[in-house]
């Protein structure tokens, strides 16, 4: 491995765009003027604690994992493998090269969300992080992975927007019954059409008792909640017994059933 000079660093992360993931690369920082300020280091602070710290055996799933911190950090806990997936070409090859001066071995594959499924493997933990509400369909989204690649833990992070309060949700109403959808803390998505925060790719915000009725609803049990947005979650069977409904899955004689339930 060829050891990189501080000049020859900058040089390099500055070739490869703007970064949205500031990382410490031997004391060059790859994004110092964050709108965030030192992101995502600034979130990890407040939730690392809630991941086990010894990830020795384990496998790690990084979805939408942008410049690579978080699959940095999944490696330098001892996981066996980690494997980041982002759509876009431009961030993986920023991770590509964090993972190279970092000295971490790691997997970066061009992947949607939505294709999980052609990974074909389970993972102990999943890092699903910043991506929901980037997404036009998020809820099947949240399926797919309960679906096809988690195993165990799911850490769930997503921007959210409106009240913090989380109000009992009750298993039914009557259908003359509306007051509770205006209460503050019940589940709300806020859709986005135009754009939100200079940010064309930002579809949808939910509120705190949305993102959690959505893991609930895609068959996450809610562990922990150590930081407003991140929720620790453990993969369990559905409520209901729907699966993702796209893509369609071959029935067993072949022919695809056009409803893909699990
Ligand atoms: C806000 S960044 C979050 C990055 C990182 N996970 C974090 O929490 O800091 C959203 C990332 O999701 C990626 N992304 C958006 N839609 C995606 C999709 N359909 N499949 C995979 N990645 C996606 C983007 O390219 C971007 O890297």
């Amino acid at each position: 491995m060829t050891i990189l000079t501080g000049d020859q660093i900058r040089e390099r992360a500055t070739a490869l765009g703007d970064w949205f993931h500031n990382i410490d690369l031997n004391g060059v920082q790859t994004a110092p003027n964050h709108f965030l300020n030192d992101y995502p280091n600034v979130k990890w602070r407040l939730f690392q604690h809630a991941i086990p710290t010894e990830l020795a055996g384990m496998t790690v799933l990084d979805i939408g994992c942008n410049a690579g911190f978080y699959s940095i950090e999944m490696k330098r806990r001892g996981a066996d493998r980690v494997l980041g997936i982002d759509f876009d070409e431009r961030y993986l090859e920023q991770a590509r090269f964090a993972a190279e001066v970092t000295g971490q071995d790691i997997e970066f594959r061009k992947l949607s969300v939505y294709d999980v499924g052609g990974l074909g493997e389970t993972f102990d933990i999943v890092l699903f992080m910043g991506v929901l509400y980037h997404l036009r369909h998020p809820l099947l989204a949240l399926d797919l992975i309960h679906d096809n690649v988690a195993r165990d833990l799911l850490i769930f992070q997503s921007m959210q927007r409106g009240s913090p309060e989380v109000d009992a949700v009750r298993a039914d109403y009557d259908f003359f019954e509306q007051d509770h959808f205006d209460s503050p803390g019940y589940p709300k998505m806020h859709f986005i059409e135009h754009e939100y925060a200079n940010d064309w790719t930002n579809w949808w915000a939910p509120n705190a008792a949305c993102s959690a009725a959505m893991l609930r609803s895609a068959g996450f049990e809610i562990v922990e909640n150590p930081e407003q947005e991140v929720f620790v979650c453990r993969r369990t069977e559905r409520p209901k017994p729907m699966g993702a409904v796209y893509p369609a899955k071959p029935k067993s004689n072949g022919k695809a059933n056009g409803r893909g339930q699990a």
